[in-house]
């Protein structure tokens, strides 16, 4: 009888060891392995330079079979320009708990970017942590907004060809240029990203993704001197939601039309998010030039409150960030399937609701659905501007619906 019971016990345990193994979805408990990059030399001391710790962590983690995990614990990380390349032999996690500290000096990053992940799939970067870009001190060497060919300064954290990953908990603070870069991400979700660097810096964009697909920015919040999300060419289903963004300059697409290598921007939803005290909203921006003809469309915008915001609703075909620009001719871009649902609260410019299109290739099917911007001052109540616009409008319409 007791040798019954006992047995029974052993079989109960058994089953329940064997479930708890499958519930956390690894392969087996000693698949897991841990690399802290303390036991490759790494110092939190702010001083110490751990870029060769780094690499070597990356490295074992990366070539581990079974799920790996890079630890950075709490501390002050100094760490120059590194590249942690794949393809990993299993998923694999960057963790940061403490603070990762950039070079002041931009010339000692020979990169585009300080950190970068490149042909990683099954990636996960979290931890709570910090990426500090010390950017305060190389901004005065930024001469973007008067000069076309300006220097590149390096951006925080950059991922390239990267798949089915994620990027969360995480701080970016004083990029030198932009902060989070993706080019050729694929299946990427961002979320509990916090991104923060003083409004009048110089070009330091929150999040820039290049011909990138199926990618989801959720529940981060941005104050930055640019724009706070840049949408520029080849991305296509990207959904946006739950964004706090002010200081900066909104959620853009573009500019596009000025290079001849672009690519169509498709399938954008930005939803359920406020910007504050921003230059613009939502804006497309495309310059007016001979560039290819590619298409922006089906995009949605929807539930998007505005406080003091100076252009909330924006379409300029006639891009000139450093005007004068002279061109012969119009955008050649595409806009059609646009719509704009929901869209409430304060413009700090008299034209609230600004749709420019090319004259030769207007917008079309753009519909705008709820508006409901006010603007107070001298000039009188908010107003919409549209040129070369197709589409209708519906719903509440506060200013009124300049589309015919
Ligand atoms: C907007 O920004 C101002 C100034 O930073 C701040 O005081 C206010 O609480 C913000 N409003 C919302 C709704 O976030």
């Amino acid at each position: 009888m007791v040798s019954n019971v006992c047995c029974l016990m052993l079989i109960l345990f058994i089953a329940a060891v064997g479930s708890s193994v499958s519930a956390t979805g690894s392969t087996s408990n000693d698949g897991k392995k841990v690399f802290d990059v303390r036991s490759y030399g790494a110092r939190g001391d702010g001083k110490t330079v751990n870029t060769m710790a780094f690499t070597k962590a990356w490295k074992d983690a990366c070539g581990w079979i079974g799920y790996a995990r890079v630890y950075v614990p709490f501390g002050t990380f100094y760490l120059g320009a590194v590249t942690f390349t794949g393809p990993c032999k299993s998923r694999i996690s960057f963790i940061i708990k403490g603070t990762l500290l950039a070079p002041k000096d931009p010339n000692s990053i020979k990169q585009d970017t300080w950190i970068i992940f490149r042909y990683v799939d099954y990636l996960t970067v979290s931890g709570g942590g910090i990426l500090d870009g010390q950017g305060s001190y190389s901004w005065t060497l930024n001469d973007c907004r008067k000069s076309h060919n300006c220097r590149a300064l390096p951006m925080n954290m950059g991922f390239q060809f990267v798949k089915f990953s994620r990027l969360r908990r995480i701080k970016s603070i004083n990029s030198k240029m932009g902060h989070f870069n993706f080019f050729a991400a694929q299946h990427f979700t961002i979320s509990r990203v916090t991104i923060t660097a003083p409004g009048d810096s110089p070009n330091t964009d929150g999040i820039k993704i290049g011909l990138s697909n199926h990618m989801k920015i959720h529940d981060v919040d941005i104050g930055t001197g640019d724009d706070c999300i840049a949408i520029l060419s080849g991305n296509t289903d990207l959904e946006i939601f739950n964004v706090r963004c002010g200081p900066g300059h909104g959620i853009s697409v573009g500019s596009l039309g000025r290079y001849t290598n672009e690519k169509s921007v498709q399938g954008i939803i930005v939803r359920d998010s406020i910007f504050n005290g921003t230059s613009d909203g939502v804006r497309i921006k495309t310059w007016a030039s001979s560039g290819p003809r590619n298409v922006v469309s089906n995009f949605r915008y929807n539930n998007l409150q505005m406080i003091n915001v100076g252009n909330p609703i924006n379409i300029d075909q006639q891009y000139c960030p450093n005007p004068p620009c002279y061109s012969k001719v119009a955008s050649q871009v595409h806009i059609q399937d646009v719509k704009f649902n929901n869209i409430w609260g304060t413009s700090t410019n008299k034209v609230a609701v600004k749709l420019r299109c090319s004259n030769t290739f207007p917008c079309k099917d753009v519909e705008l659905v709820d508006i409901n911007l006010v603007h107070s001052g001298p000039d009188g109540p908010a107003t919409a501007l549209c040129e070369h616009v197709i589409g209708w409008a519906r719903g509440k319409m506060s200013p009124a619906s300049c589309i015919r």
